[in-house]
């Protein structure tokens, strides 16, 4: 590899700087934590999981697991000095190995710590346990049938007379939405590798988004302090999420043997396990009363959100307040009533998910925007429009944000036009009239999505900047790259706030001992916290270099000004190396941490009121699809985006993660489904029975712009708006589209209402149920 590669690396804010794994993560080169040297002796952990949804443990037989061959021992609860929990909501309800009962099929409840991995993996198998059942609910109507005990406080948003709006609407629509989970598939599964210190110290390499939190953990299962806890991760291979909070269980169970036989030992599940013992997006029955008037101007929402939270409470309570953050989509409700309705269930605990239940939330929005659509015999996106939230007035949130920065009718006109909507939807109805057997469909979704941590004090971000003699630079901040490439952009702020080449700054792994108390990478808020906290650390150091290179050369601080290359200090051109180390000689202190926290932001959770979002990112996506209305299968034909990062810091890396976020939600409302059966377990666990989307399901036309006019109103990282999340809800138009295929068979004059994942089966379901209703 060309080490001198500045012709593609010269630091510019805003430039098509390529991820800086790149080369490496398609040579192979790029490290994860089982490409690691392992420390000699290193042990190999294996979870033992439950095969029961819920019962009570009656006996545990180990000792066959205990004489397996290769086994150094087993852990279990009775192995941990301090807390057996790792719950990140502190409700001290997600123990690591199960005690008494267990919750659900897949629960975790020992570890076998043997010399290989592969002799652990046998051991577990070895164990005999005793159960006995206990009556479980395993999905959303299950556990409402069963009482509909909740694992968090709900949350509630009202805003206007939602009684009298309904009441007084002309038309009305009711219903309800089954929309499904999701498994993050991320291609690196869950590991950790802890290697003992001495006293009570342990680093751990994990792969987690948020090792602080893994820290805390940690230390609260082995009853140490935070100090004495270090967890470095360097990248992940994928997390969408999945990494947020269900790393930690591994983290701890590798410490706790590490600590035990003082031996590093490692963990890393097979992808089966994987599946089963870690939590996914929530699904969610959304239960809808819409009011509205001919012109299909919504006038009132009261809508239920419930969703399968599983054992624990997890992120339940943040994700479900994420769906009513999002009921609205891009629309102004005159009057709404939303009510979260986080659901106890026998199954794995559901977690953070690309989207946040954002996803879930606006999807419902787009089901009665069909329904209304169907009803009144006119194009969804009138509708659409017809609710678009305003500038100056309708623009209330139902948490009572204002909505200050709305540019969706820009971004929908644009990409109605580019992508030649109106005369497609026309050659579609046409395309339909005559084609018996294929029939195609075509839709234009918009996404508004709220940034920031609703979690207002996760909203801040540290980092840590040092300048060496010969004027490179090592860059550590508490963010952690998981693909998304939010260490290229953070770097690319550094080289752009020094002027100095991008291949100047070395990119440092994550360390909680470098940047104590971060927040998870989530959020789609990396770049926006840290990227702001690094250039707060880098203004610092240039203070410092100002001053010395004012003085040196005679000049006061206003002669002074940074220019590519260094320090101009008056009619002297000072290169940065030159400047740094005479800066050195002269005692200067080369070395900053750096901080911010995002401002103006607040939220009242008990009230249902405040700004929880800086700022909003917007987009529209157009689909066209044609199903078999024979089989039910289909292709999606061609893509159409137009996506709004503010004033993009990296165009190439902020557009490949509006294509992948779109295919990654497309996956998530087409093919991947998860399967329960009636006893709980998830019987699909491997790629054999769940189908992620290939490379050969990219739409074989697939345009993705980038708003360029725009940016941020609000003094973000140069002018930037997060990215990461909200193009996965562009995907809402596929689904959107194929409910119009599915429609033609009936004329358009039923509402095709199909529930997530619409598989091949689902449309075939939806075509002969449309049949049905028109000949009955
Ligand atoms: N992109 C890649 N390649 N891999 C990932 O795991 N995670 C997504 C998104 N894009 C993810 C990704 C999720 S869920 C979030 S919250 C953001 O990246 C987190 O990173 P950011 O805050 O730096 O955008
Ligand atoms: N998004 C993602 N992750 C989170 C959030 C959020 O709003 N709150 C807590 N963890
Ligand atoms: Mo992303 S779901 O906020 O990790």
């Amino acid at each position: 590899m060309n080490k001198h590669s500045s012709e593609i690396s010269l630091a510019v804010l805003h430039a098509n700087t390529r991820h800086d794994s790149g080369p490496k993560h398609v040579t192979g080169t790029a490290e994860y934590i089982d490409d690691m040297i392992e420390p000699v002796g290193t042990m190999h952990a294996y979870l033992g999981l439950s095969t029961r949804a819920h019962a009570t443990i009656k006996s545990i037989d180990l000792d066959a697991v205990r004489a397996a061959p290769g086994v150094i021992g087993v852990l279990t609860a009775e192995d941990i000095p301090g807390e057996n929990d790792v719950s990140p909501s502190h409700k001290h309800d997600e123990p690591i190995f199960a005690v008494g009962k267990v919750h659900f099929w897949g629960q975790p409840m020992f570890a076998v710590v043997a010399d290989t991995r592969d002799a652990a993996r046998r051991a577990a198998q070895l164990v005999k346990i005793d159960y006995e059942d206990l009556p479980h609910a395993l999905d959303v109507r299950a556990a409402q049938g069963a009482g509909g005990k909740l694992v968090t406080e709900p949350l509630k948003l009202e805003r206007g007379d939602v009684e009298a709006g309904l009441a007084s609407a002309p038309r009305r629509v009711q219903g309800a939405m089954t929309i499904g989970g999701q498994d993050h598939f991320y291609l690196e599964g869950q590991i950790a590798l802890a290697i003992p210190g001495e006293d009570e110290d342990v680093t751990i390499h994990a792969s987690t988004q948020h090792p602080s939190e893994v820290q805390l953990m940690v230390a609260q299962v082995l009853a140490i302090r935070h100090h004495a806890v270090t967890i470095n991760i360097r990248r992940m291979g994928g997390g969408f999420g999945g990494k947020e909070t269900q790393g930690n269980l591994f983290a701890a169970v590798a410490a706790l043997a590490a600590k035990k036989w003082n031996r590093a030992c490692k963990i890393r599940p097979d992808r089966d396990d994987d599946m089963q013992a870690t939590g996914k997006r929530h699904d969610f029955v959304v239960d809808y009363d819409v009011g509205y008037d001919e012109t299909g101007k919504i006038l009132a929402v009261d809508a239920n959100y419930a969703a399968r939270a599983g054992f624990s409470s997890d992120l339940s309570g943040p994700v479900t307040d994420r769906a009513l953050f999002h009921a609205d989509n891009a629309y102004w409700y005159p009057a709404v009533r939303l009510r979260s309705q986080p659901l106890y269930t026998n199954t794995v605990s559901n977690t953070a998910f690309r989207g946040f239940g954002g996803p879930q939330g606006m999807l419902a929005a787009e089901r009665w925007v069909e329904d209304i659509a169907y009803a009144l015999g006119k194009d969804p996106l009138d509708i659409r429009k017809a609710n678009f939230y305003g500038t100056d007035t309708d623009n209330i949130t139902p948490y009572h944000q204002t909505v200050t920065d709305n540019v969706v009718d820009r971004v929908v006109e644009e990409l109605e036009a580019s992508a030649d909507y109106q005369a497609r939807r026309r050659a579609v109805i046409a395309f339909n009239k005559t084609s018996k057997v294929l029939k195609k469909g075509i839709a234009l979704t918009p996404v508004k999505f709220g940034i920031s941590f609703t979690a207002t004090w996760y909203n801040q971000a540290g980092a840590l900047v040092h300048v060496y003699k010969d004027g490179s630079v090592h860059l550590s901040h508490g963010g952690t790259e998981m693909g998304q490439g939010l260490h290229t952009k953070v770097a690319q702020v550094v080289a752009d706030a020094f002027g100095i080449n991008l291949d100047t700054v070395k990119i440092m792994a994550t360390s909680t001992g470098k940047v104590p108390n971060t927040s998870a990478t989530a959020a789609s808020s990396g770049t926006d916290l840290n990227g702001m906290a690094a250039l707060n650390a880098c203004d610092q150091i240039k203070a410092r270099l100002v001053a010395h290179g004012a003085a040196l050369h005679k000049v006061s601080e206003s002669e002074c000004s940074w220019v590519q290359g260094g320090l101009q200090a008056g009619s002297t051109f000072v290169p940065f190396g030159e400047l740094v180390a005479s800066a050195y000689l002269n005692r200067v202190q080369l070395s900053a941490a750096g901080f911010y926290k995002t401002p103006d932001i607040n939220w009242d959770r008990a009230a249902g009121r405040g700004r929880p979002f800086y700022y909003y990112a917007y987009g529209a996506s157009v689909s066209e699809v044609t199903i078999d209305t024979l089989t039910g299968e289909y292709t999606v034909d061609r893509v159409d985006i137009l996506h709004d990062v503010g004033k993009s810091l990296n165009p190439v890396i902020d557009v490949g993660q509006v294509e992948g976020g779109f295919i990654q939600g497309m996956g998530w409302l087409t093919s991947e489904e998860l399967v329960w059966d009636s006893k709980g377990q998830l019987r699909t666990h491997a790629p054999s029975t769940y189908k992620i989307p290939l490379a050969s399901d990219i739409p074989p036309v697939f345009n993705v712009k980038l708003a360029e006019w725009s940016v941020n109103k609000e003094p973000t990282i140069g002018r930037s708006k997060a990215v990461g999340e909200p193009p996965f809800m562009l995907a809402m138009s596929v689904a959107e589209a194929l409910g119009m295929a599915v429609a033609s068979v009936a004329d358009y004059r039923i509402a095709p209402r199909l529930d997530t994942p619409i598989t091949p089966e689902r449309v075939l379901m939806g075509v002969e149920r449309l049949q049905a209703e028109t000949r009955a």
